[in-house]
């Protein structure tokens, strides 16, 4: 069973098609998007291309949409999202001879759509370009959106256009061959939907959030349904993030800041680095009067049970020092006239932002962390 869930914005709307066996057929419905008539060049990196790529060019050869080219391959990894590789894949894509009509396909996860979708926005002055998320996080955060971009030696993604996909096809099947641990690191965002602005969604996570994790169908189609759509509808209302599109930030400054003293390695995926984040977004919302202890105890409870980390003694080996935590936070984007804006709440479900947060609680919240 398919769905479609539609992201509004005036002529630049496009569909988000949810639902286990879609890549299958990629071909159609991008043909029914585009038309048959346009180029497409597949980009993917090298890890998806061998589990991927054969049924996503399959697909697309059964609607005469190849063009015959192969796909180009990046190396996996966050470091190619970096100036080298958008020159070379920049590079690869003019060397094909493309026009304005040409249209990118990006197979696989937020590194691919993130660099696909930034070199589309600035070939030609622009290109279409379709995302085929192939993780649960690219599905329900970093391919609906339009967000693109690499990153700099300054911070990540710090380089990058809004450029929204002409469509996103999202196959929850592909994500049956996905580690656990990648599997939980989007599964972080699916949770943040909930505790932003849904707690009917964030209860019905308590009840399946295991079958998500665990890779049952209708479970995963559902959450990536419902995430997707709480995305769409934010989007809709403040593409360019002037505003409540920085909801979505919730758990992401004290989580990008722990991702940066690990310097963005392996101790740390990004979806637990949120997860923490989210759990001290709640405990110091509950410090300062602000939401019920008992919302942020349900919090850190469903976050443990599915397998994410709540704070430093989760994680070994976790660099946990508060005020090197804090000078991270200053670097982070999300700074205006140099104060922090945080994303606190009321209770699960209440998610608001707050640009008025005083650093010595941050200060005080981080550090009642790392006691025993
Ligand atoms: N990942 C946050 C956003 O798309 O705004």
């Amino acid at each position: 069973m398919k769905e479609i869930v539609r992201v509004e914005l005036d002529h630049r709307g496009y569909d988000i098609i949810v639902g286990p066996g879609v890549m299958a057929s990629a071909g159609r419905l991008i043909a029914e998007t585009i038309g048959k008539r346009r180029r497409l060049i597949v980009v993917t990196d090298q890890t998806v291309a061998k589990r991927h790529l054969p049924a996503l060019e399959h697909a697309l050869d059964r609607e005469g949409l190849a063009d015959g080219g192969s796909a180009i391959l990046l190396p996996p990894g966050e470091r190619t999202k970096s100036f080298e590789h958008l020159e070379q894949l920049l590079e690869a894509v003019l060397g094909r001879g493309i026009e304005r009509s040409t249209v990118l396909v990006a197979l696989g996860g937020g590194v691919v759509g993130d660099l696909v979708g930034f070199t589309a926005a600035i070939a030609l002055r622009g290109l279409d370009f379709i995302q085929i998320p192939t993780t649960l996080l690219a599905q329900v955060d970093s391919s609906v959106g339009g967000k693109t971009g690499i990153n700099s030696r300054h911070g990540k993604n710090l380089i990058g256009a809004f450029h929204q996909p002409r469509l996103v096809l999202a196959d929850t099947q592909v994500m049956d061959t996905l580690p656990k641990r990648d599997v939980l690191s989007g599964y972080a965002e699916v949770v943040k939907y909930g505790l932003i602005g849904d707690p009917c969604f964030f209860e019905w996570l308590e009840q399946k959030g295991t079958a998500v994790v665990a890779g049952e169908s209708d479970a995963r189609r559902y959450a990536v349904r419902v995430s997707c759509q709480a995305k769409a509808r934010i989007v809709g209302a403040d593409e360019r993030e002037a505003g409540s599109r920085a909801l979505l930030n919730l758990g992401h400054t004290f989580g990008h800041a722990l991702e940066a003293a690990c310097d963005f390695g392996d101790t740390l995926t990004h979806g637990e680095a949120v997860a923490i984040g989210m759990v001290l977004a709640f405990d110091l919302s509950v410090m300062l009067g602000l939401a019920p202890a008992a919302d942020a105890l349900r919090v850190r409870r469903h976050l443990f049970e599915v397998g994410l980390p709540c704070g430093p003694a989760d994680v070994p080996g976790l660099p946990w020092h508060p005020e090197h935590l804090l000078a991270h936070m200053s670097r982070d984007k999300k700074v205006r006239d140099g104060r922090i804006t945080f994303v606190l709440t009321r209770g699960i479900g209440q998610a608001f932002l707050a640009a008025d947060v005083d650093s010595a609680d941050v200060l005080k919240i981080l550090a009642l962390q790392s006691r025993p």
